[in-house]
């Protein structure tokens, strides 16, 4: 049998094994994105495996414990109790899994580079446990290249093992959008690429019992550069707005009256929304990706660039609107006022505050002479992060009347749905609102909000 027949014999069996669903599959990284990923193949009815380096969250799992909010501890109980899922921290289990997806974090480092050390770590972890006939697919976000030139070779050295003959690599950017009711893992189509059309058909198959749509492309590079692009291009629109906010501002226009006009607009248009910051584990980190591979090339990213520097900025203008309203209507500084943030998840109706521009709200006001208390029923203790290390521990105040009585200023930095929002507009005095959350609430006599 030459090599080329051999992977199609390779390649036929996995896919028989999806098909049949006597296919395990092994999920690494068991975070946002890869516990509804795991809890979607078990509800199909396959053996699942999670592979994670975090003991606390395989124990809560055993236990039929969610440790993420929008994911209801129920449902992990029905999978636990399906008896085909198993969780652990032993990468050397990964040998019994068919289709291995990492869904690891890919951070910046401290100089705004790519981090995908924990990539490397999970390929590393995962090589001496390759056998022949499986499929490892990252749905990690990256750069182009990532797949094929850092994580093929090192399974290839450290297993002994033939890519594309004994095992293959694929890409598959995860979508995941948590908190959003309309789509999920299993309603969002999928991008799949591999190195050779036996890994395309592989990971298409594994993919294809899931989701509505597949969507090949050509390598795992294009795929890679598919999940760049969309968030390159949501960050730069993000950008737009954020501009068009402070513009429209001076001419006394309101920018979200003018997006929700605008999109009435049946095609060309596509609204996006202004906010005080850019937020989350992808949109602020991921075009930075493209940035550093683009220097291998020596291309500049100019649009990534800017958009990150008027993203970045808006904090800082989101504070100075606060501080200018301070003066112009109560006659105080932001020096030794008490203010209070509501909302510092980085998004409405989510327990994710990573990036969130709330911590760096609350920084500048601290920094500017401001007491400051926040708000989130999502976040009741700010966890350790690296950038805002000295806020961990600050806890989210009681959300009451006599509470929302004490601050001078109230900034909105999330509008999740949960918070009563009349009952501010009643108490606060002064409210500076970066979500448009107060649109359709009624300001009582004498309050003052400002969008900004
Ligand atoms: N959160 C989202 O909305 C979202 C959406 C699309 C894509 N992504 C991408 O998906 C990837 C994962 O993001 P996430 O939000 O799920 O991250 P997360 O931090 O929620 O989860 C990552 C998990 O990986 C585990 N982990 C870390 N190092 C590991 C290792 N060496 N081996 C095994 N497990 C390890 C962590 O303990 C954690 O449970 C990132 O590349 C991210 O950019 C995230």
């Amino acid at each position: 049998m030459d090599s080329k027949s051999a992977i199609g014999a390779v390649a036929q069996a996995f896919i028989d094994k999806i098909n049949d669903k006597s296919a395990v599959i092994g999920i690494i990284g068991l975070g946002y994105v890869g516990l509804p990923l795991i809890m979607a193949y078990s509800r199909l009815g396959y053996n699942v495996l999670g592979v994670d380096v975090d003991q606390k969250k395989v124990d809560a799992l055993e236990a039929g414990e969610s440790y993420i909010g929008h994911i209801s501890s129920d449902d992990i109980k029905t999978m636990v109790g399906s008896g085909g899922f198993a969780a652990t921290i032993d990468f050397s289990e990964i040998s019994k899994a068919d289709a291995i997806l990492i869904c690891v974090p890919t951070p910046l480092n401290h100089h705004r580079e790519p981090d995908i050390s924990y990539v490397l770590e999970t390929t590393r972890a995962i090589a001496p446990h390759l056998r022949q006939g499986q499929l490892i697919v990252l749905e990690s976000t990256t750069y182009p290249g990532t797949t094929r030139e850092e994580m093929q070779p090192i399974l290839a050295e450290i297993s002994g093992l033939k890519p594309n003959e004994d095992f293959v690599v694929g890409y598959s950017p995860e979508r995941e959008d948590p908190g959003n009711p309309d789509f999920d893992t299993a309603s969002i189509p999928k991008v799949v690429g591999a190195a050779t059309k036996d890994g395309l058909a592989m990971i298409s198959s594994l993919y294809r019992v899931m989701v509505p749509q597949v969507v090949e492309v050509s390598s795992p590079e294009t795929a890679e550069a598919v999940k760049l692009t969309e968030n390159i291009f949501r960050a730069v629109n993000i950008a737009l707005v954020n501009e068009l906010k402070l513009i429209y501002d001076d001419m006394g226009v309101d920018v979200w009256e003018v997006i929700d006009a605008a999109k009435t607009k049946p095609f060309g248009f596509m609204p996006f929304y202004p906010g005080p910051g850019l937020g989350g584990h992808c949109i602020p980190i991921d075009p930075f990706y493209l940035t550093w591979k683009a220097r291998e090339f020596g291309r500049n990213t100019r649009f990534i660039e800017l958009a990150g520097e008027i993203n970045d900025n808006m904090p800082k203008h989101v504070v100075s609107r606060l501080a200018h309203a301070m003066s112009e209507h109560q006659k105080k500084a932001v020096n030794g006022a008490y203010v209070l943030v509501v909302g510092i998840a980085y998004k409405k109706n989510v327990d994710d505050m990573r990036e969130s521009p709330s911590l760096t709200l609350i920084e500048l006001l601290q920094e500017r002479g401001a007491t400051v208390d926040y708000y989130d029923s999502y976040i009741p203790v700010v966890p350790q992060t690296r950038e805002h290390a000295e806020l961990a521990g600050m806890k989210s105040v009681d959300w009451d009347e006599a509470t929302l009585k004490k601050y001078d200023a109230v900034l909105i930095s999330t509008d999740h749905d949960n918070i009563d929002w009349q009952l501010l507009c009643d108490t606060a005095p002064l409210i500076i609102d970066t979500r448009n959350a107060l649109s359709k609430f009624v300001r009582s006599e004498g309050h003052v909000i400002e969008k900004a």
